[in-house]
């Protein structure tokens, strides 16, 4: 995790870095620097703490003038976060300074060895053993920059996305990865380096993506130079042009990203499905699932790999795909699934899905499946991210940038992928009727609308946040569909509020979790009208036997569960496979105003990160 950005041309530096940083936050909050060379001196300033207080250290110790900054925020791995661990890093002779996000896992062999060559290290970080790597490298075997830095990497076990430095060589930065993500701008006698292209997209919308084990020379002057790292051939720079824009990473009024987000749904979903789903002529068309339609017919089994909310959505399509399309699944957790020797075969399919396109397990988890053979297929919403790029086809979600760390539209748009993917497979092998399907697409299509309907319960979702802000512990139950939401629904309120709260199948209350209902419990039930919904009355009535407080999200016009439930949330009606897609957004609002109320930084939640880079 940690972001990175750095800037090398003719505009004052600081201001594009700190801004920069800002935008990155997302990727890691527990610290920041920046390290500024204004043509003769280099200086660094780095705190605990967030981008406003390293401007307020920046403010008190240091001048800004200068062309050339690097800047990083971070998300410790190694070594609490403190200020002397911040990064950047010197070198012990304070020529070199050097930003990184991963992990350097050879870092202490690495480190005894230069402690035996008379190095010294002021923090306990893997990224200082890093740049006295580079720096002894380059005095022992009299090397320009580039070629210590790549030297000095292949000597590396682990992930990097890397700047440095050198202050008797201003004219250039040198910038490398392997494994976490690095996007050079290309301006106009320019360059911006970032873990994302967002720092630079008012200045640029030319970027260069680096590749796994690439090293680029960015020198003032020249065109960027490209070399793989291992074998130091030279690769030509892809330039591409953007489709961000400013307006897409900015709040644009709302208090939080996270609000913003859940807001964004209906156009988000609509952008998901937009071109695909053909409802006139009952056409589903994604070219990634046309063009490997064979294996998809072929496939004995899917087994689904993600982390957190994307693995809820891959629960949630679990029972689409088997349902619809009757091919069975399994939906694993990428980090188990990459360390527990799993039987995988060239007849199966895995689906990785991923909103960052970055997360480390999933990453693994791919290299594993497709090490033994498997056609793999990827569900990200980060367009040329990591996962989109190792896997064999795919399909964007389209989602547009998600910043807030609570994930809320990466999860109904993968969703909706996923559903477009599993119907558009059940009509090819038939196991669909041409008027069920027809039926699931113009649903599919309402549903912009309909949640915008589910919207509309934000006010009243509010008050009920308001009556249980305090509760200390919250169960969410579903059945079927839903039961992943329950799941979702928990997890959103953990991670942004800090209540302990646990999803479960609403039947499996009464072999455990029962016990723990009282009056202080509430219990939130998602009780649709299709899909099980008089056995889950029945689990709700076993909720109120025992005092327990119910909070129903319920099929608009409901009156069985208004009778017993303290609070109903309504949602439009819809089909059972497209009801997590209702369902989530209560939960999502709910968990949003508990962590407002409770004064909690919903977009940056304590100890969390966006994208988690590292195991
Ligand atoms: C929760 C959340 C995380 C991510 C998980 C996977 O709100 O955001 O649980 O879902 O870290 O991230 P991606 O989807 O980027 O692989």
């Amino acid at each position: 995790m940690c972001g990175i950005v750095g800037y090398i041309g003719y505009r004052e530096a600081y201001p594009i870095v700190i801004n920069g940083l800002k935008r990155l936050e997302y990727r890691g909050y527990d610290s920041a620097g920046i390290a500024l060379f204004d043509g003769e001196h280099l200086k660094v300033a780095k705190t605990k703490g967030k981008v406003v207080d390293l401007e307020d250290k920046v403010k008190r110790e240091l001048t800004t003038d200068g062309h050339i900054a690097l800047g990083h925020t971070r998300w410790a791995t190694h070594g609490v976060p403190n200020d002397v661990n911040s990064h950047p890093h010197y070198s012990n002779s304070e020529n070199l300074v050097i930003i990184h996000n991963g992990i350097i896992e050879n870092y202490e062999s690495l480190k005894k060895a230069l402690k035996e060559r008379g190095y010294t290290f002021k923090s306990d970080t893997d990224t200082e053993v890093l740049v006295n790597l580079i720096e002894d490298v380059m005095s022992k075997e009299n090397l320009k920059l580039g070629k210590a830095v790549q030297v000095a990497l292949n000597q590396v076990i682990g992930a990097y996305a890397i700047a440095v430095f050198d202050k008797n060589k201003p004219d250039e930065i040198i910038a490398a990865r392997l494994g976490s993500p690095l996007a050079i701008g290309v301006g106009k006698d320019e360059f911006f380096i970032a873990s994302d292209a967002s720092p630079f997209l008012e200045f640029t919308k030319n970027a260069i993506y680096l590749e796994d084990e690439e090293l680029a020379i960015i020198r003032l002057g020249r065109d960027v130079k490209i070399r793989k790292i291992k074998d130091d051939s030279m690769v030509d720079p892809y330039v591409q042009a953007l489709q961000l824009n400013l307006e897409q990473i900015e709040k644009g009024g709302y208090e939080h990203f996270m609000l913003k987000e859940i807001y964004e749904q209906p156009s988000a979903i609509l952008d998901t499905f937009r071109g695909r789903l053909l409802s006139n002529e009952a056409i589903i068309k994604m070219s990634g699932v046309e063009d490997n339609m064979k294996k998809f017919l072929n496939a004995e089994r899917i087994i689904i790999v993600a982390c957190g909310t994307s693995w809820h959505a891959g629960l949630v399509s679990e029972y689409i795909f088997e349902d619809l399309a009757r091919i069975p699944v399994e939906v694993e957790y990428a980090s188990e699934f990459r360390y527990r020797n799993p039987v995988i075969t060239e007849k199966d399919i895995v689906i990785a899905i991923s909103q960052s396109g970055e997360t480390a397990d999933t990453l693994a988890a791919i290299k594993l499946a497709k090490s033994k053979g498997a056609f793999v297929f990827g569900v990200c919403n980060v367009v040329g991210s990591s996962i989109a790029r190792e896997t064999h086809a795919g399909a964007y979600t389209h989602a547009g940038p998600e910043i807030g760390v609570a994930s809320t539209k990466a999860f109904t748009t993968q969703i909706t992928v996923l559903s477009l993917i599993a119907l558009r497979l059940a009509r090819a092998k038939g196991t669909i009727s041409s008027s069920d399907f027809r039926h699931h697409l113009i649903e599919l299509e309402l549903i912009p609308d309909k949640v915008k309907k589910a919207l509309e319960s934000d006010s009243y979702v509010k008050t009920v946040a308001d009556i249980y802000k305090t509760a200390k512990n919250c169960l969410y139950l579903g059945r079927g569909y839903n039961f992943p939401v329950a799941l979702e629904g928990a997890l959103k309120l953990k991670e942004i509020s800090y209540i302990h709260a646990e999803g479960y199948p609403a039947a499996e209350m009464k072999h455990g979790p029962i016990a723990l209902i009282d009056e202080q419990m509430p219990v939130i039930v998602i009780a649709t009208k299709k899909g099980h919904y008089e056995k889950v009355v029945s689990n709700i009535q076993e909720i109120k036997s025992r005092k327990g407080k119910i909070i129903g999200v319920v099929t608009e016009g409901d009156t069985q569960v208004k009778d017993l439930a303290d609070h109903v949330i309504e949602v439009p009606e819809t089909l059972e496979a497209l009801s997590p897609l209702l369902t989530t957004i209560p939960l999502q609002l709910l968990s949003y105003h508990i962590a407002v109320m409770l004064g909690k930084n919903v977009d940056q939640p304590r100890n969390l990160a966006k994208s988690v880079t590292v195991e």
